[in-house]
């Protein structure tokens, strides 16, 4: 029998979903490569990349195959047996990196809280039940579990749910004295994105990422790399650490992995993956077939000297116009990020109104995102076409008239 389809809108989100999001007033109904149409057919280009997640764009024909083939063969089976696709995709990424084990899940909340129960866990079973101490940054995110929002650096998302893990510290990101300063035989871990996302878009330096690796050997304690916004090649490497002369000994990834089928994972060692025992940690979607068999697609084709070559080219073509814009404009103080993970810093008199151009921009039929209410984000598939990135940077211009002539 057919599924009956009720009409919804717009409004009906505000009927029906838990008040924790305020999204665009369009509701888009199909996308195709980054071209996005709404209910009312209207067509948007897409710099949002449902934040760093569909870097294949929309509909990709190779996941699209993936995901019909793996829907008429198997879609889940649990833990309690393992699965091809599961296998196949885990093997390949041991593969591509420094990684020899790795434990799946659904997100990037779920990948890093793994990440932080087997930082800890490693320390105490190798070293003493005193060495829980994560040290972390501020402005970081990783997630919304309580031990996520706890370990990122934004009160406003880790205060108001009651006691949090204790001993995790936060200092200043790119500040390597401060590091040092709280560093010592209690740490378990430091935990850093190589390009903080969500906190405004800001690389962390090689002096930095080195320096931090250099103190964890000194203090055996464990560098997680979360690379859940910045890895699967946005920043033009398959993943952020392969720019520095660094391993992370734990990186967790997520959102551009299943380029829009949820999955996660967690990439580790064998000497730190040793610690864990049958029954320690786990969850039952973790390497889900469905999700793995896509996960491969996306691999396969991101992993690839053109995909990720050409992130520089559209880096380039993206920082151009917005330079251009800015010439005319003259409202951003700065224009940064790593490869196709782009973020606009406002001028001191512009600040707070990073949405403001977001909304703007979706008039236009634009989407874009902000990280903060500061800085304007672009996160774009890794594929888009050259055309669409001129064409959306035609339309940011309106956006940026629209919002600078007070319209
Ligand atoms: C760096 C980083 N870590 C973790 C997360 C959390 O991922 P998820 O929302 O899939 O739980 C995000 C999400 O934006 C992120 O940017």
């Amino acid at each position: 029998m057919a599924t009956d389809k009720m009409a919804v809108t717009r409004d009906t989100h505000n009927k029906v979903i838990l008040p924790v999001y305020a999204p665009a007033q369009f509701v888009p109904v199909k996308g195709k490569g980054s071209r996005v149409w709404d209910q009312q057919g209207k067509e948007y280009i897409d710099f949002s990349g449902g934040i760093a997640v569909t870097a294949l764009g929309h509909c990709h024909p190779a996941l699209v195959e993936a995901l019909k083939q793996q829907g008429e063969t198997l879609w889940h089976t649990s833990n309690v047996f393992t699965n091809e696709p599961a296998l196949r995709l885990a093997s390949k990424l041991i593969n591509a990196t420094f990684a020899d084990r790795v434990f799946f899940a659904n997100s990037g909340a779920e990948a890093n809280e793994a990440a932080f129960k087997l930082a800890r866990h490693y320390a105490i079973k190798r070293y003493s039940p005193y060495k829980t101490k994560i040290i972390a940054f501020y402005h970081a995110f990783h997630g919304r579990t309580l031990f996520t929002v706890s370990v990122g650096g934004q009160a406003k998302y880790a205060d108001g749910f009651g006691p949090k893990p204790a001993d995790i510290i936060h200092v200043p990101f790119n500040d390597l004295a401060a590091v040092k300063a709280v560093m010592d035989d209690h740490t378990c871990a430091v935990v850093l994105e190589p390009v903080q996302g969500e906190g405004g878009v800001i690389p962390a330096t090689p002096e930095f990422i080195n320096g931090v690796r250099a103190l964890c050997d000194q203090y055996q304690a464990l560098m997680v790399f979360d690379e859940v916004q910045c890895g699967m090649g946005r920043t033009g490497k398959l993943f952020s650490y392969m720019h520095y002369d660094v391993q992370p000994d734990i990186l967790t990834t997520a959102k551009a992995l299943g380029g829009g089928f949820p999955i996660s994972a967690m990439l580790t060692t064998e000497e730190i993956a040793s610690v864990m025992t049958v029954g320690v940690h786990g969850t039952t979607y973790g390497g889900n077939p469905l999700a793995c068999a896509v996960a491969e697609a996306a691999l396969d084709t991101i992993n690839t000297p053109e995909v990720l070559s050409g992130v520089a080219e559209r880096h380039d073509r993206f920082v151009a116009a917005l330079n251009t814009i800015n010439a005319e404009f003259g409202i951003f103080d700065e224009i940064r990020g790593q490869g196709l993970l782009l973020g606009v810093a406002l001028k001191p008199e512009w600040q707070g109104r990073a949405r403001d151009f977001l909304t703007a921009s979706a008039e236009h039929g634009l989407m874009i995102l902000v990280a903060g209410p500061d800085v304007i984000r672009f996160v774009p598939s890794l594929v888009i076409e050259l055309a669409d990135i001129d064409q959306g940077m035609a339309l940011f211009a309106k956006a940026v008239a629209q919002v600078v002539n007070g319209q």
